[in-house]
């Protein structure tokens, strides 16, 4: 069934896809498909979009985990993960070799806090992955650094949610050694397929290009020094990427205006709030949070929303947080994780994208109020 409103809407303007065929299409024609010109320039204005000095382009954001952290080495450490993140960011550790120790989540920006980190250190930890979920990069970003740095620990980002959000000014990405980014499809940008590290490290970048082409001593050489892999990407989606990062300041504005709609209308609704924004922090708006009170069956609340009112929610973040995934739930006790537990079983995402209209936000507005307000106590 087609909706009135989608939980997410993938837009590239008419102009964007014409370029984006055009220079596919010289691609076509010169042969040059993988790690060419476009790549090159995917790159440099990544980094400089971020603030790094930096970037190398991979084929997943789940890449842009793993190759770096095979270059800090966490071979037999352990790895502080948030328990409530996509699983992506605990695979890149393991794939590199890592033991991932999860921590519980701070319920003001449902990522980790000086608090929860500190609760998940071992004598044997080497590093920390922070993830902005949501886009929200946590105020106790700072604090974290400085923690890690005391401790001489390393801080990587999982910024695959947080293209163009900030701490007061200051980008998603920039606050440790690295950072990783995806381009996923649903992302506020994408590349297709893709993902992005950054850094101000020359020398940890090179080891990643290294990594990313099959751990080649040079791209011209089969002569492989390190257990690299293909994290290469291609140029047509390096064309693709280039094209969304071009408008990504204005698509990230957009993204804020439909957030303030929603701010404001939510006012009005009982049975939901949204997570509110620590000062200082400027969301990118992957996701519009929302708490749910007590007692609402979030299930039933999302079936009643599509099936009757035609809008589709977004996807949770999470709806599981990871020690509950069969993966791992068998060497954790959800008690070890109250503020996650909590908050994964109770919030949803309304839907953002570029391209919503006011209409459109009171569409799922509208619904909101009419499914929330039939609960019993409900005051109308
Ligand atoms: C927090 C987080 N980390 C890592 C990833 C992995 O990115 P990709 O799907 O591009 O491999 C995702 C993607 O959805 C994510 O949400």
């Amino acid at each position: 069934m087609a909706l009135k409103v989608p939980p997410a809407r993938i837009v590239f303007t008419p102009e964007q896809r014409r370029e984006i065929l055009a220079r596919i299409d010289e691609q076509l024609q010169s042969g040059q498909l993988t790690l060419g010109k476009y790549g090159q320039s995917f790159e440099a204005a990544f980094a400089k979009f971020c603030g790094r000095a930096h970037a190398v382009a991979v084929n997943s954001g789940t890449s842009s985990i793993e190759i770096p952290l095979r270059v800090l080495g966490v071979k037999g450490k352990d790895v502080v993960v948030p328990t409530n993140t996509f699983m992506a960011t605990a695979f890149g550790v393991w794939h590199a070799g890592g033991e991932v120790r999860f921590a519980d989540m701070d319920p003001a920006t449902a990522g980790l806090s000086l608090k929860t980190l500190s609760k998940a250190l071992t004598p044997k930890t080497v590093g920390v992955v922070p993830v902005h979920i949501g886009g929200t990069v946590s105020p106790e970003m700072p604090a974290i650094a400085d923690l890690c740095r005391k401790k001489g620990l390393w801080l990587f980002e999982d910024a695959a949610h947080a293209h163009g959000s900030t701490l007061n000014g200051k980008h998603a990405g920039t606050f440790g050694v690295a950072a990783s980014f995806s381009f996923y499809p649903t992302k506020v940008m994408t590349s297709a397929e893709g993902g992005m590290i950054v850094t101000d490290d020359k020398a940890l970048a090179e080891q990643c290009m290294l990594y990313r082409d099959q751990g080649k001593q040079s791209f011209t050489a089969n002569v492989h020094d390190r257990l690299g892999y293909n994290w290469r990407m291609s140029e047509p989606h390096a064309i693709i990427g280039l094209a969304h990062l071009s408008r990504l300041a204005d698509m990230v504005a957009e993204r804020r205006r439909i957030a303030s709609w929603y701010d404001e209308s939510l006012k009005g609704i009982g049975g939901i709030r949204p997570l509110a924004l620590p000062a200082g922090s400027a969301s990118n708006y992957y996701k519009y949070i929302a708490l749910l009170e007590a007692g609402i069956d979030r299930v039933a609340l999302k079936k009643t929303l599509r099936e009757q009112h035609e809008v589709g929610l977004a996807g949770e973040v999470y709806e599981l947080p990871c020690h509950r995934q069969p993966l791992c739930a068998s060497q954790y006790r959800p008690e070890d994780f109250p503020e996650a537990e909590r908050f994964c079983a109770s919030h949803v995402c309304l839907p953002v994208y570029n391209g919503m209209t006011q209409a459109e936000v009171g569409l799922v507005t509208s619904a909101l109020r009419a499914v929330l307000g039939q609960r019993k106590g409900a005051s109308r």
